[in-house]
């Protein structure tokens, strides 16, 4: 039987690549930043399958160097605005994403933001490692303001945003959500109140995005939607950057429009140096890790794999996991 020849853009943490391997010809781009275009385009070339990050951006052009060849683009990530997803169901390429796996891991990582803003966690580090803790105990050293018992508004209530409720309800939060669709099931279920987006800006103490990235929500959060905020408020962003104006966000920091923010995604990443959020005291920045534990990771790769090799096999992949499902009925797999 002739085997199928894959691409696989980055080296992800096991059992992903085993698994290819077992059953395909794997090309591995083995350096740990993303391929260039130049050799995405060239490596896609007669492939069955890719297995891709979402650094890497699959439009035509991709899909045409992949030549007919290609039926799978399975995207090691939750979010697929990477991917032409019309342009591949029209040519019968099935996208799959690893969905809602990273849900538990990313809302760890949004409280992890939530606490170290609102009590100056890395402020406090950098203090005592730095030799600049002098007088032992005092009364108002690092004051930071409490979790419990404050409002927390988070905009997109998914997997994620639901997730990051349970656990808002563990630190006696009240907790107010905006959605473009209203679920008083899950509103009853988490013991969360609707809001509009204003409203939640103007009443919450911490406001959480975790709002897919598309274009109704790009820039939701600028310096209009900023101003309404608290002057006490954190935002957190654990989603996407674009779904804020990063220049309208830095501006409100340094003007303490608002009283700080926890960042883990942004507009361009990595963060240049140069970037003004960079300096300021009142933000704490990280390198787009909310899904980044060994188990979530490792089940991420378990899982983009299995959905690579399904369609690769004829087997439709996990519906939970297919990102075009009318691509169904362009080239049905039996
Ligand atoms: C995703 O999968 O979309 C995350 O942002 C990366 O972990």
């Amino acid at each position: 039987m002739v085997r199928k020849k894959v691409y696989v853009t980055r080296k992800v943490p096991e059992p992903g690549l085993s698994m290819l391997s077992a059953e395909c010809d794997v090309t591995l781009n083995k350096k740990p930043e993303p391929p260039s275009r130049k050799e995405m385009l060239r490596n896609v070339a007669g492939r069955d399958g890719i297995l891709c990050m979402l650094s890497d951006r699959i439009d035509s052009r991709m899909m045409d160097a992949a030549g007919p060849s290609l039926k799978v683009i399975s995207s090691y990530s939750t979010g697929f605005e990477h991917i032409d997803v019309k342009e591949a169901t029209a040519r019968g390429i099935y996208v799959t994403s690893t969905s809602d796996i990273l849900a538990e891991a990313t809302a760890d990582m949004t409280f992890a933001l939530i606490l170290a803003c609102a009590r100056n966690i890395v402020n406090g580090d950098r203090l005592v490692r730095e030799g600049r803790w002098k007088v032992g105990w005092a009364p108002d050293l690092m004051l930071g303001y409490n979790v419990h018992d404050a409002t927390l508004g988070i905009i997109g209530l998914g997997r994620i945003g639901s997730a990051v409720a349970r656990r808002a309800k563990g630190f006696g939060m009240k907790i107010l959500y905006y959605s473009r669709n209203r679920n008083p099931k899950l509103e009853q279920e988490l013991g969360v109140t609707y809001a509009g987006l204003d409203d939640l800006l103007i009443r919450s103490d911490y406001v959480s995005i975790h709002a897919s990235m598309n274009s109704a929500s790009h820039h939701m959060i600028d310096r209009e939607k900023l101003d309404k905020m608290k002057k006490t408020a954190f935002l957190i962003n654990t989603s996407r950057g674009q779904v804020t104006n990063e220049a309208d966000l830095a501006r409100a920091l340094k003007s303490e429009q608002i009283a700080g923010a926890g960042l883990d995604v942004f507009e361009k990443e990595p963060l240049p140096k140069t970037s003004p959020l960079a300096k300021m005291k009142n933000v704490v920045l990280l390198p787009h890790i909310g899904s980044a534990t060994h188990q979530t990771r490792s089940k991420m790769s378990e899982v983009a794999a299995k959905n690579l090799l399904d369609v690769l096999d004829g087997k439709e992949p996990d519906p939970a996991f297919l990102v075009n499902p009318q691509v169904r009925s362009v080239r049905p797999l039996h």
